[in-house]
This record gives C-alpha cells, structure tokens and sequence, in this order.
C-alpha cells in the first residue's frame, strides 16, 4: 500500500463529503451511535483532515480549537485499511499542522478500549468514564499529565 497522503480539507467539499461518509459508516453503521449523534454544530468550524489512499478517503478525524485545548474527534479508519499506521500518521499531522498555529495543549475523549492507543500517542486518562454515543469513554490529555487523575 503506497503511504496516506494527510491533509486539512474544507467543510464543504468532496473530500470533507466522503469524510463523513465515512464517519457515518464507522460510528453509525458499525459502532452503532444514534445518527442524530453523529454530526454536530462543531462541524461547521472544526478543521477536519483526510487520509487519502490512491484517491479514497480512507480515514479522517476532526480537531476543534477550545478556550482551554485542542479537541481531537471522530478518528475513524476504513476498517479494510485498520492496523496499517493511518490513524497513528493522521493524528501526528493533524498535531503538527495545530502546533504550526501556536497550539499545543491537546485533548480528546476515547473509548475505553482505545486508551491504549492513544497512550502510546502521549496522552493520559483522567476524570471518570462516562457514556457518549453509547460507549465508554474517558477524556485523556497530552499536558498537565502529572495531574491528571482516574476516578472510579
Ligand atoms: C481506532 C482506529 C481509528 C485505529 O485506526 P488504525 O489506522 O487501524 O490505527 P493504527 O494502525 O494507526 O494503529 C495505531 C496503533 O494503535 C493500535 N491500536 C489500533 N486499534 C487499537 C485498539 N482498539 N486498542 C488498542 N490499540 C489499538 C495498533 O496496534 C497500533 O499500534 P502500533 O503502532 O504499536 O502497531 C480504527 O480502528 C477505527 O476507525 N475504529 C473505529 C472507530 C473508533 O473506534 N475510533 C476511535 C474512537 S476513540
């Protein structure tokens, strides 16, 4: 497989389209999150990303700008192209491109089977697990991890 090619798209485009087609495929139809979960107000300003694989939007995540961080959501890999490395490079250049911009504190909510892997992206897992679309989560950052505590 030739490397992803990874960036930033318009909201409003056909990439940003397949996007969430995509999206749609794996949190709907696969991880069965209500559909009316699934988008939000945040898609309108969020800076979404595409990984391309000979044209195909193969993965995609969003980052969305906070007071306080950087929010990195809706990673979703097309499950034919899962455990080649795309979400690992998505998430080092959706990062890379933030940092360019003076952002560097970074945060997300993972589900509970994921904490492993974003782990091994430097984050940590804080605060209690809760539900969101129906799963587990925890929210994990990558600063003030000194501080950050589980809770039962
Ligand atoms: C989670 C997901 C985005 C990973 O995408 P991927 O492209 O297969 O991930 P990568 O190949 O970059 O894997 C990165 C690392 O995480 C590990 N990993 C992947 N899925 C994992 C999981 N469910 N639990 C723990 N580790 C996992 C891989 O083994 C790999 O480790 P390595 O680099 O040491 O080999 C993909 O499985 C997916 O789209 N899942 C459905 C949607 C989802 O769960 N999104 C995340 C919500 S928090």
């Amino acid at each position: 497989m030739s490397d992803p090619v990874i960036m930033p798209v318009p909201v409003f485009s056909l990439l940003c389209n397949a996007a969430f087609a995509l999206r749609r495929a794996v949190f709907v139809w696969e991880q069965k999150v209500p559909q009316e979960e699934e988008h939000d107000d945040y898609d309108l300003t969020a800076t979404h990303f595409v990984a391309l694989v000979e044209g195909e939007v193969v993965g995609t995540l969003r980052l969305i700008d906070l007071p306080e961080h950087t929010k990195i959501g809706r990673v979703a890999v097309h499950q034919a192209f899962r455990g080649r490395g795309i979400a690992r490079k998505l998430i080092a250049a959706a990062m890379a491109h933030a940092r360019e911009r003076g952002q560097d504190r970074f945060y997300l909510t993972a589900q509970s089977d994921k904490l492993g892997f974003y782990e091994s992206l430097g984050f940590v897992a804080f605060g209690p697990e809760f539900m969101d679309g129906g799963m587990p989560h925890r929210a994990m950052r990558d600063y003030d991890k000194q501080s950050a505590v589980l809770v039962d």
